[in-house]
């Protein structure tokens, strides 16, 4: 830690009646810390201080070695005066050194310390005055130098160079006293006791300062917005689902949503495969998937005469609809392999949950939302704004006589809590929706249309398999929760949010996130 000025910065103050200044009361100090004495006691109105700009000369570091040791030119002369009978001018770069010998010997011929005589090197003269060493060894002292044509010479020559000094003028203050006096900054007990807090000094309360950073766990961008999400759910009346499941059946996360078994979305090349169990058992009640939040919602009466959720015969009607088409479709005929619905892949959407969920729901049908924030894993070539995986948004709402305008209108209510208020929808397709819309959002930060996600009414297909009732429609729509995050913090690169390029600091420090909610 740099000295303590401040009883010294007093003592300097009090000897003399003038103003005195830093740079030669304390001329071995930084500046920084007659700052930090000046600050302390300028906060106490004990200085008053102004602030002084002087521009300086300084030494560069070949300045300082000429300063020390000579010119170049200086070394020549001192070497062609010790060669004993002239000195070889090829010798000479071995004696003084390369750039010594070549700016050096100009020099001295142009002073006239030396001359040539047949390809030898002698000196002109007796004794020189090495002049250059002269002038560097003022401004060294003084930072100054009155001629104006050496100093652009040296400045050419890079020996020394302009800078700038800070300088302070100090004067006493109204509460100008010979000592600083602690101040305290706990009022004790025993102050308080003995009545000494009456005389004490006390350190007033700096209302500006920041508090000390605490060592404490933070939360990832990431956590932040999708809790801004959930709030936004949970204020519209939406339920979560349990979404831990990352491991799914093909049959949660395609067959049950009518994707069929030669559909590009289950190649290799987009989805995750489980190599080890091959196979898993078909469909059925998953306790630690079991929605308690859905039986939660149910008057007691009524969960008690809750009809059981039938597995079996979901399969069979899943099976039957790729197959021959049921329930007024005409299914997609082809051979329905119940061993690629048994694969196990890592979930290509949350919709798999989705459909876990209305199937619950079908054996006791109400109107019901649900929603789920959670990661979603794609064999994708990852670049600046895709990763193999990344966090689904999704939202379901099953009632009665829904409409597709009323899946407009939600959608208009739902991004306008998080500022979006311009919305264009796309016809789009969804193996499982129909009609599908794409949603693009005019982003007024960024300027410019932005797809911001993807609906649609589920099929009958699908859910007339699960047992929904015919006149019960369902809205479904996702979208990613890295968008969003990405827009609000600024990042261009995924790779900064996710994954192990992310800066720690950053995580650390990055401020609370609002959406802007109505
Ligand atoms: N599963 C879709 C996706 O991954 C989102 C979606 C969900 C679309 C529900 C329609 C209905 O993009």
């Amino acid at each position: 830690m740099a000295s303590d000025l401040t009883n010294p910065l007093l003592d300097a103050l009090s000897a003399s009646e003038a103003p005195i200044l830093s740079n030669e009361a304390f001329p071995s100090h930084p500046s920084s810390s007659v700052k930090s004495a000046l600050d302390r006691l300028g906060s106490r109105q004990m200085v008053e201080y102004e602030t002084l700009e002087k521009e300086v000369i300084v030494l560069t570091s070949e300045g300082e070695e000429i300063a020390t040791n000579g010119s170049h030119e200086a070394k020549v002369f001192a070497a062609v005066v010790a060669a004993i009978d002239g000195l070889k001018i090829s010798d000479l770069p071995g004696l003084v050194g390369k750039d010594n010998a070549k700016v050096g010997q100009g020099n001295a011929f142009k002073r006239g310390w030396i001359k040539k005589d047949n390809d030898k090197l002698r000196a002109a003269t007796e004794s020189i005055v090495d002049e250059t060493r002269e002038h560097l060894l003022t401004v060294q002292k003084t930072r100054a130098l009155g001629d104006a044509k050496v100093l652009a010479d040296l400045k050419r020559r890079k020996l020394i160079a302009l800078s700038k000094e800070i300088a302070y003028k100090i004067s006493k203050g109204p509460k100008f006293a010979r000592e600083f006096v602690k101040e305290e900054t706990d009022l004790t007990p025993e102050m308080i006791a003995d009545g000494s807090w009456k005389t004490t000094p006390l350190k007033p309360y700096n209302f500006n300062a920041k508090g000390a950073p605490t060592t404490a766990g933070a939360l990832h961008p990431l956590n932040k917005v999708r809790q801004e999400f959930r709030n936004i759910f949970f204020e519209m009346g939406f339920e979560e689902m349990p979404t831990n499941r990352y491991v799914e059946t093909g049959f949660w996360n395609f067959d049950a949503l009518f994707v069929p078994q030669q559909h590009p979305a289950r190649d290799l090349q987009d989805t995750f495969y489980i190599a080890d169990p091959l196979k898993a058992d078909p469909p059925h009640e998953d306790p630690l998937s079991d929605p308690h939040r859905l039986k939660a919602t149910q008057p007691a009466s009524q969960a008690t005469k809750d009809k059981p959720v039938d597995y079996q015969k979901y399969w069979d009607n899943v099976h039957e609809v790729h197959e021959h088409g049921k329930f007024g479709s005409i299914g997609y005929r082809y051979p329905w392999n119940a061993d690629e619905s048994l694969r196990l892949v890592l979930r290509t959407h949350t919709t798999s949950i989705s459909a876990y969920v209305l199937h619950k729901l079908a054996a006791n049908p109400r109107p019901a939302r649900f929603f789920s924030i959670d990661r979603v894993f794609r064999n994708e070539a990852v670049d600046a704004t895709h990763l193999a995986e990344f966090h689904q948004i999704e939202g379901v709402i099953a009632d009665f006589g829904l409409t597709l305008g009323g899946l407009i209108g939600f959608m208009e209510v739902f991004f306008a809590k998080m500022g979006i208020h311009q919305l264009r929808f796309k016809p789009a397709y969804n193996p499982y929706t129909e009609p599908s819309m794409e949603i693009f959002g005019y982003h007024e930060g960024l300027g410019k249309w932005v797809e911001i996600g993807n609906s649609g009414m589920f099929r009958p297909e699908m859910l007339e398999s699960m047992g929904i009732p015919k006149n019960m429609r369902v809205y479904g729509w996702g979208l990613s929760l890295e968008r969003p995050t990405m827009i609000k913090y600024g990042v261009s690169n995924i790779r900064e949010l996710l994954g192990h390029k992310v800066d720690l600091n950053f995580i650390e420090t990055n401020p609370a996130v609002r959406l802007e909610k109505e």
